[in-house]
């Protein structure tokens, strides 16, 4: 079926300069989709490096374009670009700016639009839909843009969504990709592993972005890498800080406030647990639950050193409770 995803790609590639040029050149899409994507500070250059797009208020602009140019309906209806109802046809991303979303080479497997406005009662991202060539829990938005300076800097910044990491590169910090909203996934953890053994967790300063967080912290232990975490202010993510702070000052958060997976869960409740024996003694299990997670032995010494430092409890104890958790896992 190769031929059949090679007809996918090409429409999807056709899909992601129509777009764009509907932005930049289009009356509609320059007073709705630029003027967006403006109002949220983006420069014309990083409009042009990520290809940005717009795709008309119109039920089938791009479709009708697309198969003027020669390309077929099925690989239309395939890619989800279009939808196919009877004889009907619809453009799935109307009236939304696009996010075209690449592979480590270039490709454009798929997309993610954005609604104008910040209406609650609408789906505010809309995703491709899974296909031959689009598998969302195997793709980091930005990986194309960020592996260079992912390889060079020896790490990688992990953020939830589309504009956190067109933000971070438009602030000069460009190893950053985007997990896109999905629970991050092994597959995802292991793009990046091919570049660095090192990750920093960077998800949204509310409840979601932290319970993300935890659950990743483990996810990325197993894969045999090294994570730390940096919260953000509540109800800030990492576009809205990056672009309030100057490059100077968000550097500076970053690398003052990124721990070390361990320091991360004992802060994180610590204050409430630190007078409760009973909490106390669940924080670090759950702690040592995560040690157990790394395949090497020598790492997981040093962790548990750590840990009974911090927590101030003796590290036989937590030995032996590795040591359960450990033998159970394998
Ligand atoms: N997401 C999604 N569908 C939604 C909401 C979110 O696919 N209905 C994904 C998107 O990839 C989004 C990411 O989850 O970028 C993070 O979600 P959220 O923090 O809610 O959005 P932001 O990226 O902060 O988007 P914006 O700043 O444009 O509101
Ligand atoms: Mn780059
Ligand atoms: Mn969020
Ligand atoms: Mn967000
Ligand atoms: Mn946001």
């Amino acid at each position: 079926q190769t031929n059949e995803r090679e007809s996918m790609y090409l429409v999807s590639e056709f899909a992601k300069k129509y777009f764009h040029t509907t932005l930049l050149n289009s009356e509609e899409g320059k007073a709705i989709g630029y003027t967006y994507f403006k109002e949220r500070g983006f420069t014309a250059e990083t409009i042009k490096k990520f290809e940005l797009g717009y795709s008309p208020e119109s039920w089938d602009a791009l479709t009708k374009e697309a198969l003027g140019k020669g390309y077929q309906l099925q690989y239309l209806d395939k890619t989800g670009l279009t939808i196919v109802k009877e004889d009907k046809q619809f453009d799935r991303f109307k009236g939304r700016v696009m996010f075209p979303i690449q592979s480590m080479s270039g490709r454009v497997l798929g997309f993610g639009g954005r609604i104008l406005t910040n209406d609650k009662k609408a789906a505010k991202y809309l995703n491709s839909p899974e296909s031959d060539i689009y598998h969302k829990s195997k793709v980091l938005y930005g990986i194309y843009h960020a592996k260079q300076s992912i390889a060079k800097l020896d790490n990688c910044y992990l953020v939830e969504g589309y504009t956190d990491v067109i933000q971070f590169h438009q602030a000069g910090i460009e190893n950053v990709v985007a997990s896109s909203g999905t629970a991050l996934t092994p597959d995802q953890i292991r793009l990046i592993n091919r570049l660095t053994k090192n990750i920093t967790v960077l998800f949204d300063g509310d409840a979601a972005g932290l319970r993300a967080s935890i659950r990743g912290i483990d996810l990325i232990l197993e894969e045999g890498m090294n994570v730390k975490v940096c919260t953000f202010p509540d109800g800030e993510d990492p576009d809205s800080f990056a672009k309030k702070n100057s490059y100077d000052d968000l550097v500076h958060y970053l690398e003052h406030n990124a721990k070390d997976f361990i320091q991360f869960k004992a802060s994180m409740l610590m204050d409430e647990s630190k007078n409760d024996p009973v909490k106390k003694a669940g924080l670090i299990r759950d702690m040592v639950t995560s040690i157990a997670k790394i395949p090497d032995r020598i790492q997981r010494e040093v962790y548990i050193q750590e840990t009974a430092r911090i927590m101030d409890i003796s590290e036989q104890v937590l030995v032996n409770t590795l040591a359960q958790l450990v033998e159970k896992d394998s």
